[in-house]
This record gives C-alpha cells, sequence and structure tokens, in this order.
C-alpha cells in the first residue's frame, strides 16, 4: 500500500501531532507522517517528532519579509519531502493567499471550536464568555481566512456549570486527538476531497 506523505506543521506543545503518529502506526493507515515542520525552534512538538524518528525542520516566520515569503519557504521544505498533504496542529501563523491556493485541498486544520464559532485566539474564554452549553472542534481544508474553510469533521462537547478555559480546553482535546486522524484518513484515501469551496464526501 503506497502511503502519504504527511507534513504537520507545528508551533507549540504537539499533542495533535503525537495522536497523527500514533494513528500513523497502523499498518493499514493511508498516510504517513514524514516531516514536522515548526516555526519555533523551542516548539515541544519538534521533540514528539524525534522521539518518533520523523524528519523535523525549523523555518522561523521572523526572517522573512512577508508571509508570502515565510509560506514559500514552506512549501520549498513540502517540495523536497514529497509531501502529499499538509496537517497543520496547533500552528499559530496566517497564511498567504498563495499558500492557501498552492495547497488547496492537500491542507487540513484543526481548530478547539465548533467553526465557524469562535475563530482565532483564546478560543475557549471566547465559548465561555458567550454562554454556549456546548463546543468543540472541527477539522477544516485551510483557506487563506484564518481558522475558516469547508468542513471535514467537526465533535462537540457539553460546557459545564463551573468550566474555566482550561476544563473546556482539557475536554475538547480529547475529541481533537480522535477527530483530527480521522479527518487525515478520509483525505488521504479520497474518500472526502474539496469540491467547489464544499468538503464532499465520496
Ligand atoms: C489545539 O487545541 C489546536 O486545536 C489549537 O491549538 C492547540 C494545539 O495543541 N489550534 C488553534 O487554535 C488553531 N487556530 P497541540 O500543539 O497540543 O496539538
Amino acid at each position: 500500500m503506497s502511503r502519504v506523505r504527511v507534513a504537520v506543521l507545528i508551533s507549540g506543545r504537539g499533542s495533535n501531532l503525537q495522536s497523527l503518529i500514533d494513528a500513523a502506526k497502523a499498518p493499514d493507515y493511508p498516510a504517513e507522517i514524514a516531516l514536522v515542520v515548526s516555526n519555533k525552534q523551542d516548539a515541544a512538538g519538534l521533540q514528539v517528532a524525534r522521539d518518533a524518528g520523523v524528519l523535523t525542520k525549523v523555518i522561523s516566520h521572523k526572517v522573512f519579509g512577508s508571509r508570502e515569503a515565510f509560506d514559500r519557504a514552506i512549501d520549498a521544505a513540502l517540495r523536497e519531502a514529497k509531501i502529499g498533504l499538509v496537517a497543520e496542529a496547533g500552528f499559530m501563523r496566517i497564511h498567504s493567499e498563495w499558500f492557501a491556493k498552492t495547497w488547496e485541498g492537500k491542507a487540513l486544520n484543526i481548530h478547539p471550536s465548533l467553526l465557524p464559532l469562535f475563530p482565532g485566539i483564546r478560543v475557549h474564554q471566547q465559548a465561555l464568555d458567550a454562554g454556549v452549553k456546548e463546543s468543540g472542534c472541527t477539522v477544516h481544508f485551510i483557506v487563506a481566512e484564518l481558522d475558516s474553510g469547508p468542513t471535514i469533521l467537526q465533535a462537540a462537547v457539553p460546557v459545564l456549570l463551573g468550566d474555566t478555559a482550561e476544563t473546556l480546553a482539557a475536554r475538547i482535546l480529547m475529541e481533537e486527538h480522535r477527530i483530527y486522524p480521522e479527518a487525515l484518513k478520509l483525505v488521504a484515501q479520497g474518500k472526502v476531497k474539496l469540491d467547489g469551496g464544499r468538503a464532499v464526501f465520496l
């Protein structure tokens, strides 16, 4: 079975990266984690990758004069590693339109809310402040706008009385670790495609 080569883009802890690495250990999983790119030298997720024997690359956004120049450097690393799909997992940079277009239908992101609610940062506090009874997580195809794009999978969790941003985040994170490997599998198998601005299940 030929497996799709996946790059995971991170900026921090790497728990979603770990869940993807773990899922890809199954012999019938249709993707392999071939590269991890971080924009931060000190991202804890880099160690997660090294422990799993995955090639890592640090590309700091700070040394580039524009979003697109940074994105072109990432693109070059992806091409060099013969990457077929990109999975962003806590990668906290906004992409250029050029990158979104170049990787259209081949780049996924996970966000810890039921998009289109609560994009951006301080997501769990946004959910608590809004008083919603449910929140959750979304895996979506990447488009140029931040935390937006056709939904591949979502999972909901209850918001409980007395929740803090931390307790809600922890409940949602468990669902992230479940649906991200599932969504990546569907895309790698060609069972979900971006078509006409929607995620179409075939
Ligand atoms: C995850 O909760 C992910 O959904 C979120 O960052 C966290 C990264 O954790 N991503 C975003 O907010 C993207 N807008 P991790 O490094 O342990 O996977």
